[in-house]
């Protein structure tokens, strides 16, 4: 198991493996189109078994203009969840924003959604706010989450 900064071939995988996490909540073409168009912000990890990709990550890095990272997706393969991938992807992709001079780390999940929670606690990020109903499908919502470090 390793994990990689995405690849253009990798786009067909990711976007199968997007569907399978988000259901009919996962992004359009169109949407990926821009992402993909837009390599130098939006930065994605892959956590890659034999040449699977089995969790991804990615965020929004917006540099010196914002100087802060926005998590904007992040996925396990279901038969892998509970294995500890979501950390390591956020464990990676701290250490290597913080190369940048990146400090300021910022993302939001669903109420409902506690094992993401438990991994936004797990790296000490503080829950700023609750969002009303900012998600559909089921209306739901949001708690936003900072880490300053
Ligand atoms: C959220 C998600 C990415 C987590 O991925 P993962 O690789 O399973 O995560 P990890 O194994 O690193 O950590 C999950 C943690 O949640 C905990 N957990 C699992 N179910 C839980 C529950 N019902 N309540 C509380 N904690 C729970 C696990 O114990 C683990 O914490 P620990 O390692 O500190 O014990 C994965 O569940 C997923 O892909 N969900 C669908 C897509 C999604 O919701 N993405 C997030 C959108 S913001």
């Amino acid at each position: 198991m390793k994990i990689v900064k995405f690849n253009l071939e990798d786009k067909n995988e990711l976007i199968e493996l997007d569907k399978e996490c988000f259901g009919e909540n996962c992004w359009n073409n169109e949407l990926w189109s821009e992402i993909l168009e837009d390599l130098e912000h939006n930065i994605i990890y892959l956590v890659k078994q034999s040449k699977e990709i089995i969790a991804y990550l990615m965020v929004f890095n917006w540099g010196q203009e914002k100087n802060y990272v926005k998590i904007t997706s992040i996925g396990t393969k279901s038969s892998f969840r509970g294995q500890g991938l979501a950390h390591k992807l956020i464990q990676t992709m701290i250490e290597d924003m913080k190369k940048e001079g990146m400090r300021d780390f910022r993302g939001e999940t669903r109420v409902t959604n506690y094992p993401m929670q438990k991994v936004f606690s797990d790296f000490n990020f503080r829950c700023v706010e609750t969002f009303k109903e900012y998600y559909d499908n089921p209306t739901e919502d949001a708690l936003r989450y900072h880490l300053n470090i």
